[in-house]
């Protein structure tokens, strides 16, 4: 199965490409978007409530950030309740720990409903603060806990190895393999009658009072409605500039003794770490995750994976690293994701993005939320995750063309662009942008001294994109979207690739 990056997630390992069914001409009630966790979720919810449904996906199921989570499933929140209950009211707050809870209970219910053999786990995790600040931030998050009558109890002892000031256990959260997950819900989806076109490419839209026209490379689907389960939407809209694309890095290795922690992990720091076990192909791994930064906004993407590897072997006895990827998510400007009706449609156009780290709970709540909203029918956590409840205080074209000239000037500025001529001194296996006639370009240079020369601005919204030496990508610092060496699109919001020069 393959994703986004030049570096395989230990899933992928285990699953292999996913073949679906190629159907068109065909008029559905509902276009999914993306073959990820969110898109599959509710394309099978959908269907399953009596909808024909179709799931477009430009490569193959899971080869976004799906294919490149860490997999942990919980119901508390990278946004804490403390702080919910700061920005949106106690009420809030407390709506949000039940949809953490709701989240959980229909995984759960599509794992025993299908007999998914996904190795689904319930586990406790611990919250640990190493330092006086940390623990402040943890009373904090104990607080706003019981507010909302959120179960957590202070610990004495936790399984891993890092010296802890005081720490929580939360009981029953869990953990599994993600790409067996989807694989399986997205074979129950086409067993009930759902379709799935695999590279098939979105390229625009058109919205009506009657229907959607979703144009994709292999021609136009006809749907009453559609779902861009794509993490932020295609084209230019309000939610790319209330999220903010990120890259969190993965390490999972093995380790010389039995000392695998039963618990998930997570520590304060700033940028945090993650931690889990968990067994692939028969062999155990400590899978451990962090050193987040906003995309295109590190120097040296290589340099992350070093310190995620340093901090590990500081306080485990590593013997092997076996997998090293990262993957992408999205930061919210006010904490919560934003679920529902996409800003600036008519009403036939839904969109799920914003999740933070919470991606499998998000992604999976997401299904009921839009089943309900498509189906005209309440439901009860919709206004809480409204994309629309960011009200930008100039009118929408000014917001976007301001927020557009701000960082274009920001790119601008700091880039480093050089003379054509620095080309020639492009080393194998090293990539850099540079100017040549009023133009830039993106030049990446293989082992073997091929040279792949791009235009650099990105068909989004005009940024320039920058190198991400981790996973070979051209990233774009803007709204997130990827393209790899050949100017092929990795992620969206872009819906084409960089302009490739022979
Ligand atoms: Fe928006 Fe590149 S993703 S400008």
């Amino acid at each position: 199965m393959f994703r986004d990056g030049a570096r395989k997630s230990l899933w992928q390992s285990e699953v292999k490409k996913y073949e679906g069914f190629l159907a068109r001409g065909h008029r559905y009630d509902v276009v999914i978007v993306g073959a990820g966790i969110t898109g599959i979720s509710t394309a099978y919810r959908l269907q399953n409530q009596g909808l024909k449904c179709v799931i477009l996906e430009a490569s193959n199921i899971g080869f976004g950030t799906t294919g490149g989570t860490t997999a942990h499933l919980n119901d508390f929140f990278d946004t804490t309740f403390e702080e919910t209950i700061n920005k949106f009211g106690l009420e809030n707050a407390r709506l949000l720990a039940e949809a953490g809870k709701e989240a959980m209970q229909i995984f759960t219910s599509n794992v025993m409903k299908n007999t998914i053999d996904c190795d689904f786990e319930h586990k406790d995790a611990v919250l640990f603060a190493t330092s006086e600040e940390q623990v402040e931030e943890l009373e904090k998050i104990f607080e706003g806990a019981q507010k909302v009558g959120y179960q957590m109890a202070y610990t004495d002892s936790i399984e891993y190895p890092m010296g802890f000031q005081k720490a929580l256990l939360i009981p029953r959260q869990a953990q599994f393999h993600p790409l067996k997950y989807i694989k399986a819900l997205a074979e129950a989806f086409t067993n009930a009658g759902g379709t799935i076109i695999d590279n098939c490419i979105y390229e625009s839209h058109d919205e009506s009072d009657q229907e959607v026209l979703i144009h994709t490379s292999q021609g136009t689907v006809r749907g009453g409605h559609a779902v861009f389960a794509t993490h932020t939407p295609p084209g230019v809209n309000l939610l790319h500039f209330t999220t903010a694309p990120y890259r969190s890095y993965a390490i999972a290795f093995t380790l010389n003794s039995e000392d695998y922690p039963n618990t998930l992990g997570y520590d304060l720091c700033n940028p945090y770490h993650y931690y889990r076990t968990h067994i692939i192909q028969g062999k155990k791994m400590i899978i451990a995750g962090g050193e987040d930064h906003k995309t295109g906004h590190s120097e040296d993407e290589g340099a992350c994976f070093a310190r995620l590897e340093n901090h590990c072997r500081n306080y485990f006895d590593i013997n092997q690293i076996q997998y090293a990827w990262s993957s992408q998510y999205f930061e919210p400007a006010d904490g919560l994701p934003s679920i529902g009706v996409l800003p600036s449609s008519q009403g036939r156009l839904f969109v799920a993005t914003g999740f933070r780290g919470n991606g499998m709970t998000f992604g999976t709540l997401s299904s009921t939320i839009l089943t309900d909203l498509i189906l005209q029918r309440p439901n009860r956590f919709a206004k809480l995750f409204d994309p629309k409840r960011f009200k930008p205080t100039a009118g929408f074209k000014s917001f976007l063309k301001e927020n557009a000239t701000v960082l274009k000037d920001m790119i601008g500025d700091k880039i480093n662009m050089e003379r054509i001529n620095s080309l020639l001194d492009i080393e194998p296996g090293k990539a850099k942008v540079v100017r040549y006639g009023g133009q830039a370009y993106a030049v990446y240079s293989e082992s073997n001294g091929q040279r792949h020369v791009l235009k650099s601005t990105c068909p989004h919204a005009k940024c320039e994109v920058r190198w991400n030496n981790a996973e070979l990508s051209w990233d774009c610092p803007c709204h997130g979207s990827r393209f790899n060496v050949n100017g092929k699109m990795l992620n969206g919001p872009s819906t084409q690739g960089l302009e490739r020069l022979e």
